[in-house]
């Protein structure tokens, strides 16, 4: 096991389409369950500095919208689709096992 990884909670809690929110010391990560497949992101909107996870997340397209204005983020890579946020949000690597599910957060 390497260092830096945080655990989120047992795949039971997080069944597809629902999301949860960890922190790693002051870095609020937003976990999602994408039809079987775990995201994470950090809950942080790089326009204006919102939480992601106060918005809706849009399983066909991949992508969570910010409450505040409006922008939207593609959950594969963090990666704006539209304004007003032009800068990605940091994007975590997830894993499983046996426990449940991990993001791995380097600071
Ligand atoms: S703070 Fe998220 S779109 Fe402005």
């Amino acid at each position: 096991m390497t260092d830096n990884w945080t655990f989120v909670c047992p795949t039971s809690q997080l069944l597809p389409g629902e999301q949860t929110v960890v922190w790693e010391g002051d870095t609020p990560i937003l976990v999602i369950n994408w039809d079987g497949e775990f995201y994470a992101l950090e809950d942080l909107c790089s326009h204006e500095e919102f939480e992601l996870s106060a918005g809706k997340f849009n399983p066909e397209t991949g992508t969570i919208e910010c409450v505040l204005h409006g922008a939207q983020f593609d959950l594969r890579d963090g990666n704006p689709t539209c304004p007003p946020a032009y800068e990605p949000v940091r994007k975590f690597p997830v894993r499983t096992d046996e426990t449940g599910v991990w993001v791995q957060v380097v600071q």
